[in-house]
C-alpha cells in the first residue's frame, strides 16, 4: 500500500539539496550538444502548490525554498542561482505558489535531442504527471514498480545521462533494494551518473547503506548530506543526502563552498540555529 505524497513535503531542505544537486548534474550534461537520458525512478507528481491542504499542513517548504531568498542576494554559487533559476521559471510558468518536482526540473532543463524515462506508481500521482508530460513526445511515463522497470529499460540508447533514485523509503527493505538496484543498473548502464536520495532517520541504516555501496565494486562514489540538527531518535528526519555514482568532477568543490553557508540557514530556518552540520565525502575513489 502506497501511503507516502511527496505534496507533503514539497520544498522541503530535503528537496532543496536534491534539486540543486539535480540542476547541477543536468546543467552538467548540457555542456555538450549530445543527447542525454533522465531517468526517475520514483517520479511522483512533477510539479506542487504549496498553497495546498497538503503542503500547509507542516509547512515545510518554510525551511527549505522559503529560506533561501535571504540567501540568494548575497551568494556567488552557480550551483544555488542555477537551481533558484529552475525554481524561478517554474513559478514563472505555472503561479508564484508553485514548486518543481524532479521531472518538472528535468522536463525544464532538456533540449530537443533529449529524452526521459519517468516511473511513479501512485495513482494520484501518475496522473498528474501523465497531465504534466502527455504532450511531450522526449518523456515517457509509466506507471510500473521501477525497481523491476528500471533494469528492463537498460542500457538505453542514448549512454549518456542522470538517474535520479528517490524512493520514500516507506518499507524498510528500501535500503537494501536501492543498493542492488544502483549495481544491476551500473553493470547495463556503467557510463550514467546515478544519483541516490536518503534520510536520516536511523543513523546505522544508512551507515550499512554506505558500507554495502563501498563493497558492491563500483567506482567514483560521493556523498553529499545536509543536517538541521543533530542525529535523535525523537525529531524523526534530522539530516538527508545524495550519494553520487560518477558525479561531474565540478561537483564537490562547488558543493564544498556551498554546504557551509546553506546549512546554516536551513537548520536555522527549521529553528534550530547553530546545530547544523553537513558531509562531503568521496566513498570510493575514480580507479575503485
Ligand atoms: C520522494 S517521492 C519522489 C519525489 C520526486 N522524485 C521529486 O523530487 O519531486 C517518492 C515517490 O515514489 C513513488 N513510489 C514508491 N515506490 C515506487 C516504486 N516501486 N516504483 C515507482 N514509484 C514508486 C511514491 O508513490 C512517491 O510518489
Amino acid at each position: 500500500m502506497l501511503s507516502y505524497r511527496h505534496s507533503f513535503h514539497a520544498g522541503n531542505y530535503a528537496d532543496v539539496l536534491k534539486h540543486l544537486i539535480q540542476v547541477a548534474v543536468l546543467n552538467y550534461l548540457r555542456r555538450k550538444d549530445k543527447p542525454f537520458i533522465y531517468m526517475d525512478t520514483h517520479a511522483a507528481a512533477g510539479m506542487y502548490s504549496l498553497v495546498s491542504d497538503e503542503a500547509g499542513k507542516n509547512s515545510e517548504y518554510q525551511g527549505g525554498i522559503a529560506a533561501l531568498e535571504a540567501l540568494l542576494s548575497r551568494t556567488d554559487s552557480t550551483l544555488l542561482v542555477d537551481y533558484w533559476k529552475a525554481v524561478r521559471a517554474c513559478r514563472e510558468e505555472h503561479g508564484d505558489n508553485t514548486y518543481p518536482g524532479s521531472p518538472w526540473l528535468a522536463q525544464h532543463l532538456m533540449r530537443d535531442q533529449d529524452r526521459a524515462l519517468m516511473f511513479e506508481l501512485h495513482p494520484q500521482d501518475l496522473g498528474s504527471l501523465e497531465q504534466l508530460t502527455y504532450r511531450d513526445r522526449r518523456i515517457l511515463v509509466r506507471g510500473e514498480d521501477s525497481f523491476t522497470g528500471l533494469i528492463a529499460a537498460l542500457p538505453p540508447k542514448i549512454r549518456r545521462g542522470l538517474v535520479l533514485i528517490d524512493p520514500p523509503y516507506e518499507v524498510k527493505t528500501d535500503y537494501d533494494r536501492v543498493v542492488n538496484l544502483i549495481s544491476a543498473a551500473h553493470r547495463r548502464f556503467a557510463t550514467a551518473t546515478y544519483a541516490l536520495w536518503y534520510p536520516v532517520v536511523d543513523r546505522a541504516r544508512i551507515q550499512r547503506l554506505e558500507q554495502r555501496l563501498v563493497r558492491a565494486g563500483i567506482a567514483n562514489i560521493q556523498l553529499f548530506e545536509l543536517g538541521i540538527c543533530p542525529d535523535s531518535d525523537v525529531h524523526g528526519m534530522t539530516a538527508s543526502g545524495m550519494i553520487l555514482v560518477n558525479p561531474p568532477y565540478t561537483l564537490k568543490p562547488d558543493l564544498d563552498s556551498l554546504l557551509p553557508g546553506l546549512t546554516s540557514r536551513l537548520a536555522d530556518a527549521n529553528g534550530f540555529a547553530g546545530q547544523g552540520h553537513w558531509r562531503s565525502e568521496i566513498l570510493v575513489g575514480e580507479q575503485g
